[in-house]
């Protein structure tokens, strides 16, 4: 039956120097491959498209290994079993699987995730109660530590992991102050409960930071780097906490930014302040945190506490177009590729 199936893949086929393009990425249609024993066939409903697949598609060293040229690109899918060759999973299950840029693809069954659809959209298992969620939940809880009255600090504040942040902050009591590109956005996040909001591309950005923090800093969960961190940096309060989850404003760079070299700045004001700095991967959290985030981010969820906004784009042959757009700030929430129907709609 499945060697019926056609499988459209997109493949890396250059490595980006800069902003990927085009150029880098190949699409080819094979045929969808078959389960053996333990395995299950897969559909693509949804791809998340995030900003760490720039750092798969280069060489640099990370902590992830990169994606092969020729191999299909990497990244978190939504999908609904075909065919099953394991007991545990049958056609019409809804789960979560790595299969990358593709329609179809084949899994071990226990390599994935069986997704609820009566407890939310299902495509917020790559999204609010997935991945982008999990980061915010674990990095702002257990580096950021937010108490009541503090005030927390996020770039990137109207994607999945910033709007999390500000509302699980003001969840935990502290005042929220979101920084994100563009009016529309930033009324967005004053909508959905930010203290406050401010454009990093206004020319009056740093002043706009400094009065929205009138008793500084206590937490900056860092998304971005770039100019945000400049104003922010002499804003931290003593011991205030650096979660550092990511630095999308550099993902693209491919030399040093010009400009004095300002090094010396950072460990004179880390000790002086007395700052904790700590970049994390979400995955080191998962056997401490994963469990208590599902549990606590599907309650807010529900109850609407918990507030999210997606970005889907149609048809896996616009996926390389949105995927540079989301390192610029083009995507508008958690961006996702509609890859096939959602039967769960
Ligand atoms: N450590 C981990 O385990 C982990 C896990 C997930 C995500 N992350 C990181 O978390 C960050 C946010 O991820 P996300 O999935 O929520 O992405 P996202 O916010 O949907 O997309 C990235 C956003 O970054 C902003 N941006 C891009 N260039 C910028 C610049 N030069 N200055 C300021 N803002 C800029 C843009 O928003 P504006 O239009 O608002 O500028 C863009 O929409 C990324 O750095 C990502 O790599 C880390």
């Amino acid at each position: 039956m499945t060697d019926l199936i056609e499988n459209t893949r997109v493949l890396l086929a250059s490595r980006p120097h800069g902003e990927p393009t085009a150029d880098n990425f190949r699409f080819e249609t094979t045929p969808a491959p078959t389960p053996g024993e333990g395995e299950v066939l897969l559909r693509t409903i949804y791809l998340s498209l995030d900003p760490y697949m720039r750092g798969r598609m280069s060489e640099a060293e990370s902590y992830a290994a990169p994606v092969e040229l020729g191999a299909v690109m990497e990244g978190g899918t939504v999908a609904e079993v075909v065919e099953s060759q394991d007991d545990s999973l049958a056609p019409g299950d809804i789960v979560l699987a790595h299969l990358g840029w593709q329609q179809y693809g084949v899994q071990p069954a226990r390599h994935v995730r069986r997704i609820d659809p009566a407890r939310a959209p299902v495509s917020t298992a790559v999204g609010v109660l997935g991945m982008p969620g999990f980061a915010a939940y674990a990095g702002l809880l257990e580096i950021g530590r937010p108490q009541p009255g503090e005030t927390v600090v996020v770039a990137a504040a109207a994607g999945p992991v910033g709007s999390a942040v500000g509302q699980i902050a003001r969840i935990k009591g502290a005042r929220a102050v979101g920084i994100a590109g563009g009016a529309e956005k930033t009324a967005y996040l004053r909508e959905i409960g930010f203290d406050a909001a401010l454009d990093h591309r206004s020319p009056t950005f740093e002043d706009d930071l400094r009065a929205a923090v009138p008793d500084g800093i206590d937490v900056y969960f860092e998304n971005v780097g770039g100019h945000v961190w400049d104003a922010v940096l002499p804003l931290l309060n003593v011991h205030a906490r650096v979660p550092l989850c990511g630095v999308v404003a550099h993902y693209n760079d491919t030399e040093l930014p010009p400009g004095p070299d300002r090094s010396a700045l950072l460990p004179r004001t880390i000790l002086t302040k007395s700052l904790t700095i700590r970049g994390f991967i979400q995955a080191e959290f998962v056997k401490t945190h994963y469990k208590t985030f599902q549990q606590e981010a599907s309650g807010w969820v529900a109850d609407g506490t918990l507030q999210y906004r997606e970005d889907v784009v149609a048809g896996l042959e616009n996926a390389p177009e949105a995927f540079s757009g989301l390192l610029t700030g083009k995507n508008f929430g958690k961006l996702l590729v509609q890859v096939g129907d959602d039967p769960t709609l």
